[in-house]
């Protein structure tokens, strides 16, 4: 089975799924390797800073990787994972503002690219492009209120289908409305 992270940069995609992939001896396979490994960028994203993936050309890659591996968990880690279609589940990670802006701050990034993805996180626009492609079975994991071990244990969880972690309980819209702009 195929398991996608993804989360605004900054909420933990890299860190946790590292941790989880050990933790259960699953095979990780990031955005940020297919893009050095098999030449997928389309340019940078001006506003928001990132790199663009060719999804048309990503997504054979990662179905052949799939096919590969059916005996084995793979999590496929990245901002725009969920754009890849044929995952099984998939978790987004979220991130209260103050603290995303914390952990922003440590990157060597401009203020304006900073403001811009916790614009992004307020406006939960990453949970909107998942939802867009995997509909109701995408759920939402707080990191800003457990340390990385605890959130991997959590989606250790989603994986076996102990705990669910539905949309609908995680909106920093109406609390961090000023933060916008
Ligand atoms: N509970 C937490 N979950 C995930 N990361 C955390 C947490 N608390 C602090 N951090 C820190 O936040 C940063 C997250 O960065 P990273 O894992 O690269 O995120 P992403 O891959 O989503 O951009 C790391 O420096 C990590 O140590
Ligand atoms: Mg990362």
């Amino acid at each position: 089975m195929m398991i996608i992270i993804t989360g605004t940069p900054g909420c933990g995609k890299t860190t946790i799924s590292k941790i989880l992939s050990n933790k259960i001896d699953a095979k990780l396979i990031s955005i940020n390797y297919l893009l050095d490994n098999y030449n997928l960028n389309l340019g940078t994203d001006e506003v928001r800073g990132y790199k663009i993936v060719d999804v048309d050309r990503m997504n054979p890659i990662v179905d052949k990787i799939k096919e590969d591996n059916t005996d084995r968990t793979i999590i496929f880690e990245g901002h725009l994972a969920q754009d890849y279609p044929n995952a099984d589940k998939i978790v987004v990670l979220r991130c209260n503002p103050t603290e995303l802006e914390k952990r922003l701050n440590t990157r060597d990034w401009t203020d304006k690219k900073i403001h811009e993805n916790i614009e992004a996180e307020i406006l939960g626009i990453c949970t909107q492009e998942s939802y867009e492609t995997y509909g109701d079975i995408v759920q939402e994991v707080d990191t800003g209120t457990r340390t990385p071990m605890e959130v991997a244990e959590v989606i250790e969880d989603i994986i076996n289908d102990k705990k669910e972690y539905p949309l609908g309980e995680i909106d920093y819209l109406e609390q961090y409305f000023h933060m916008l702009n």
